[in-house]
């Protein structure tokens, strides 16, 4: 009988994946799993598994015993690359100001361009990681990062530069957004910007082939569907993926954009409708909620039920920025409970296996086709164990971290809660080295 690397057995609740429906998520009960090589090698009841590859044998025990283990979380869309502080808008907020109250005064994304223009390229891969460390501790093992806070081409291609750094360094798996059509920058027309992205901008990009998708702030007051349609599809000639800023603030046809377009996902939604969901999950399009913006900027909430009645698949992300400070997928997963409706199954799919979807191309390329978000043989060993017992205990509880335990592509990176970035911090040594040893198994 084969050895493993690491079993995992035991535990109370095992997610492996996506259920039958777009609501529904698979389950087991007494769950074990095996690694070999970094991938998953066996999944299933205890028994099984534990037949197949002794734990007595296998290079390390994890027992999971009264916890749940499920595939570490995917981010499908993060800010997470920024410098500067604008702390003075969170306490704008509080006292009644909108985000585009905020943005008129000054504030917003250009405080954070212009901090991110003067930062090298070193300070943006130790800021990366540093953001990275925290999503760790919280389950996320891969993530989607944008660009977007340089608005020029030179400054643009240094954020991107900087993601595919903290890639190599860093055990989070990057899906790299160029953003450069985020905002417009101070004193510019919006449509010699538009020709700026087009013409300078996205072929630089191309040719630094680093960016997987492309990515616009589609609203009111920032790109219209027009600008907007000629971002993304020139961004698509040169190779990259559409995704959308669609309809947070205000419905101006940013989702039907991303149909027509067959984006692979549109984002925010706060303002979509029913008409919207159904022309999103004919065309495919993975409609992607981030009930954080919502709960940091004191807005309404959106609907996910035109989504999810259309048969759409709903992912689920965090939009780590500046002016929404949540790096925890469990946090969006009981807020997306407690405050959009979704079931528990419904909002860790999304959290994990739909948001992959959202980060699928469709080329065969991607963190899905490396079998993000789910735990079945052969996909990447890539997973959580969280100290409570099911995953309605789970999304019950939103103030404390119960993640205890991580793997990425089998290497322990979160042991008993701690971050092992020793691995990783300053880049130096490799991951998977000295600190397997480390806190959290438990012998067999
Ligand atoms: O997704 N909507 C635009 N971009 C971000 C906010 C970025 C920022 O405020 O720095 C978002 O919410
Ligand atoms: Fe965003």
């Amino acid at each position: 009988m084969p050895d493993a690397d690491l079993v995992v057995h035991g535990a109370a609740e095992l997610v492996v994946g996506p259920g039958g429906g777009v609501r529904d998520l698979e389950l087991v009960e007494d769950g074990a799993l095996a690694v070999e090589n970094g991938r998953v090698a066996a999944v299933g009841p205890t028994d099984g598994v534990c037949r197949e590859y002794p734990p007595e044998r296998a290079g390390k025990t994890i027992d999971a015993t009264g916890r749940t283990v499920l595939p570490g979380f995917v981010d499908p869309h993060t800010h997470a690359l920024f410098t500067g502080d604008r702390s003075d808008e969170f306490v704008a907020r509080i006292e009644g100001k909108t985000y585009t109250e905020i943005m008129e005064a000054g504030g917003g994304i250009p405080v954070t361009v212009e901090a991110v223009r003067e930062a090298s390229e070193d300070d943006l891969v130790d800021a990366l990681c540093g953001q990275l460390d925290v999503m760790l501790a919280h389950g996320t093992t891969t993530a989607e990062v944008k660009s977007g806070y340089g608005l020029d081409t030179e400054t643009e291609l240094r954020m991107l530069a900087a993601i595919e750094r903290a890639d190599e360094r860093h055990p989070v798996d990057l899906v790299p957004t160029f953003m450069g059509a985020h905002a417009v920058p101070e004193d510019t027309d919006t449509d010699e910007y538009v020709d700026q992205v087009v013409e300078d901008q996205l072929p630089a990009v191309a040719d630094q082939g680093i960016a997987q998708f492309c990515d616009v702030f589609c609203e009111a007051g920032v790109f219209d569907v027009e600008q907007s349609r000629r971002v993304l599809e020139a961004g698509r000639e040169h190779g990259l993926a559409p995704k959308i800023h669609a309809e947070e603030f205000s419905r101006i046809g940013g989702a039907q954009l991303a149909a027509d377009l067959d984006a692979t996902s549109a984002d925010h939604l706060l303002q979509a409708t029913v008409e919207d969901g159904r022309a999103l999950a004919e065309a495919g399009v993975v409609p992607t909620l981030l009930p954080a913006t919502a709960f940091a900027l004191g807005e309404a909430y959106a609907d996910p039920e035109p989504f999810l009645d259309a048969g759409a698949p709903l992912a689920l992300g965090t939009d780590l920025n500046p002016s929404c400070f949540v790096h925890s997928m469990p946090f969006v997963v009981s807020l997306s409970c407690l405050r959009m409706g979704l079931g528990p199954e419904t909002a860790i799919r999304g959290a994990t296996h739909d948001a992959a979807l959202a980060l699928d191309p469709g080329d065969g390329t991607g963190p899905l086709a490396d079998g993000a978000g789910t735990l079945a043989e052969g996909t990447a060993a890539d997973l959580a164990v969280v100290d409570l017992p099911s995953h309605v205990h789970m999304a019950a509880n939103a103030g404390t971290n119960r993640v205890d335990t991580v793997l990425a592509d089998g290497d322990l990176v979160v042991a008993d809660g701690e971050v092992l970035r020793g691995q990783w911090a300053g880049g130096e040594a490799a991951i998977g080295g000295d600190a397997s040893d480390g806190a959290g198994g438990d012998g067999a």
